[in-house]
């Protein structure tokens, strides 16, 4: 049962997606006006929770120098299936996920197992960096995450020898997640990393985006970002992490091997089956003209990880 991206290319569907865009906003923004005028109250999509204000100073050493592509965007156009397929899903229907009470289980090949609250995480030391962030399906955005190094996370727990891999699971709350009911995916969403992936600087366990905490389409309250990576690698709202010996399963190599690897790292000169990966679309830019980079322009830190494997194969 395995679902597939569509199979127009998508940057052939962008102008689409802006018209929806647009006329969603228009809508909402009329709707809300008339709501008002008629003493009603706003609508459901109005009451998305409140997030709070994160002090994190920014680290220039590990942000890119771009403009980051506007929050409206980057909360508004997401993949999170477990809300729905489509891109405006998540936004529309994730503000009845329970971020609190929050906790991840670190276990597996480690010293000392741990449950620990998102509180507690919260309280170590937040950064801010702007990463690009590239999506298998050929769009782009450049976004001011907050978070930090998920080594710091995991010295906390000690990884003996034996882990090789690290996997993550995404929670499953059926009640307030529609898209569980559809099996596009063997769910829970579940995604691995390298141990030397995971422990490398910018793998960024991720709490905020734009000085507040995570809004809940975008993975709230806590979530993985691998920026040389495709998207789908950089997990939502985790509640477990496994340090294990074999390479994990992954949600959409599951799905579609031949599609979607385990490294998925960016790159230009491997094309998806079904569309070119040479350029991408950054939001919100109507046709895919910028020039897709190796490793997503992050090779200068992380080529050597993969020194003497073929980058043409994704195993
Ligand atoms: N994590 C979970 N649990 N479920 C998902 O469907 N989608 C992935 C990734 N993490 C996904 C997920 C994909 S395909 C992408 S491109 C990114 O999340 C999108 O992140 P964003 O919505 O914050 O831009």
């Amino acid at each position: 049962m395995s679902f597939r991206y569509p199979t127009i290319a998508p940057s052939q569907i962008t102008p689409r997606d802006v018209f929806l865009d647009r006329r969603r906003f228009v809508q909402s923004a009329a709707g809300l006006g008339a709501a008002a005028a008629m003493g009603l109250p706003a609508p459901a999509f109005a009451a998305a929770p409140a997030l709070d204000k994160l002090d994190a100073p920014r680290n220039a050493k590990f942000s890119v120098n771009a403009e980051p592509t506007t929050k409206k965007i980057v909360t508004g156009y997401n993949n999170y299936y477990e809300f729905g397929t489509g891109k405006y899903d998540p936004a529309a229907s994730a503000d009845q996920m329970k971020t609190r009470p929050w906790t991840i289980e670190i276990g597996g090949e480690v010293e000392k197992p741990m449950t620990i609250g998102i509180e507690d995480i919260l309280k170590m030391s937040l950064q801010e960096r702007v990463y690009r962030f590239r999506c298998v399906e050929a769009w782009s955005m450049v976004v001011p995450w907050v978070g930090l190094e998920f080594n710091e996370l995991a010295k906390r727990v000690g990884p003996t020898s034996k882990a090789k891999y690290v996997k993550f699971t995404t929670v499953m709350q059926p009640e307030t997640m529609p898209g569980l009911r559809i099996p596009v995916l063997d769910w829970p969403y579940v995604e691995g990393l390298r141990i030397d992936e995971a422990m490398h600087p910018l793998t960024l366990l991720t709490v905020g985006a734009y000085g507040e905490t995570l809004t809940n389409q975008n993975g709230a309250p806590v979530r993985i970002v691998t920026p040389w990576k495709y998207g789908y690698k950089s997990v939502k709202s985790i509640v477990k992490i496994e340090f294990v010996e074999q390479q994990p399963g992954t949600a959409w190599n599951k799905a579609a091997a031949n599609e979607y690897g385990f490294y998925s790292n960016v790159n230009p000169d491997v094309d998806h089956p079904r569309w070119s990966q040479k350029r991408e679309r950054l939001l919100p830019a109507l046709f895919a003209s910028r020039q897709t980079e190796l490793f997503n322009g992050y090779a200068d830190q992380v080529a050597s990880l993969y020194a003497g494997m073929d980058l043409k194969i994704d195993h």
